[in-house]
């Protein structure tokens, strides 16, 4: 398949009427899977199965690049290395930026000029930097204030790529669909919360906007 829409034709299949996001830990305790990174606080509103969630997250600063018109591994690396420039210096402070969890992907079917997959690559600010966070000199990062809101999560371990990702939003959508719960489906995340280094414990989330 082409760069032009493989998100977009599964999505097209999986929603025949496309309705269609945030994140920080509660005080305390910050989820196992965030290790020793800092990542978005969330309250875990209600459980739909055994690794489905639906999580509210507070209002947050993401540090965020958008990749259109290549396809989801390309993308990702692209949006990748642009964002691990800006945490290593390129900054109008010119200063490292600690790395954080997770690295979440927003995905957007089919928004490209050419029914394209849209896609916007995010790290989450580290919260002493949340007040102020240093400014990028890439014309192409941007800070991106995330709006509180509550997200249905799916969970699950391992390495994965593209197609396990939609693999598991469409199990997310049945289940969400199976009990009638409300969703926004105009875009959804991946959220792979491990550099490639690590071997076990592996953790992904699919996120879903809840209603
Ligand atoms: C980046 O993409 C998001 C959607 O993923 C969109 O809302 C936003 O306007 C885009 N920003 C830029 C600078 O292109
Ligand atoms: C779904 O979410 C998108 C992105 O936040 C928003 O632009 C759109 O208006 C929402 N759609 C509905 C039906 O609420």
């Amino acid at each position: 398949m082409g760069v032009a829409g493989a998100l977009c034709a599964i999505v097209a299949l999986l929603v025949p009427s496309h309705t269609p996001k945030q994140c920080l830990r509660d005080d305390g305790a910050a989820p196992w899977f965030c290790h020793d990174l800092d990542c978005p606080r969330y309250e875990v509103k209600q459980t739909l199965a055994e690794d489905v969630e639906l999580r509210s997250y507070d209002a947050g600063l993401w540090v965020s690049t958008n990749v259109t018109g290549v396809k989801y591994d390309r993308a990702v690396s692209t949006g990748f290395m642009r964002l691990f420039g800006y945490i290593s210096g390129a900054n109008e402070e010119g200063v490292r930026i600690p790395m954080t969890a997770p690295v979440r992907v927003e995905m957007t079917p089919g928004q490209g000029p050419f029914c394209e997959d849209h896609f916007k690559v995010s790290f989450f600010v580290p919260l002493d930097q949340q007040d102020a966070p240093p400014t990028p000199t890439s014309a192409d990062v941007y800070i991106d204030p995330a709006p509180a809101a509550a997200f249905y999560v799916m969970s699950y371990g391992g390495r994965t790529h593209e197609r396990e990702i939609i693999d598991k939003a469409t199990q997310l959508l049945g289940i969400l669909d199976e009990q009638g719960l409300p969703y926004n489906f105009s875009s959804f995340f991946h959220a792979g919360y491990d550099s490639p280094f690590r071997i076990f414990n592996r953790h992904n989330e699919v996120w879903v906007r809840a209603e």
